[in-house]
């Protein structure tokens, strides 16, 4: 099923996510609904507050994406993830920059420097506890999900001025002034 992407402005953005146990209400479906509803907006990753869930539970799934003036493709071939109660413990490595988008902030992407690599222990489908370690733009996918159980929009990231210079854009998305061809469901229409 697909389900409405929640919209800049909400307040469900905003809150921590809370952690969930196995048993969680059909938890199968909602990432199964989380899947199709990414897919369906050509999105690499979907974080379950953008759906209007505060819990900590995201989505990845970049073995589609590709970035023409980047070799890093085939290593993104299987990347294909559920985060459940996801921790980063660690980040390090330099900064570097790349052009983010959110499904959340249609039509808004913006430069975001972030440390190239992390370290992740996350509870799978399944339950099952993994530790893994991500660079490059899969540790990029990572970062920027993951902000969105914490709370925290690639829009944080960026200077004073780019903030500045994308408010009046950032409020005509959370009035639906926005031209985007998949359902979200906007705070201040
Ligand atoms: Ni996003």
């Amino acid at each position: 099923m697909i389900l409405p992407i929640v919209a800049y402005g909400d307040p469900v953005l905003r809150k921590k996510g809370e952690d969930i146990d196995a048993d969680y209400p059909n938890l199968q479906g909602l990432i199964e609904d989380m899947f199709e509803t990414m897919y369906k907006a050509m999105g690499v990753g979907l974080a379950a507050p953008q759906i209007g869930k505060s819990i900590r539970l995201f989505v990845v799934d970049a073995s589609g994406f590709v970035d023409e003036d980047e070799e890093d493709e085939e290593q993104l071939t299987d990347f294909k993830r559920v985060f459940i109660n996801p921790r980063i413990t660690e980040e390090t490595g330099e900064e570097w920059a790349f052009n983010e988008g959110c499904l959340s902030i249609p039509d808004v992407r913006e430069d975001v420097n972030r440390p190239e690599e992390i370290t992740i222990t996350y509870f799978d489908r399944d339950f099952k506890e993994q530790t893994e370690i991500f660079t490059g733009l899969k540790a990029r996918v990572i970062q920027h999900e993951y902000d969105h159980i914490e709370g925290i929009l690639f829009t944080d990231h960026l200077s004073p001025l780019r903030k500045r210079i994308l408010k009046g854009r950032l409020a005509n998305i959370s009035k639906g002034k926005v031209s985007v061809n998949y359902k979200m469901k906007f705070p201040n229409r």
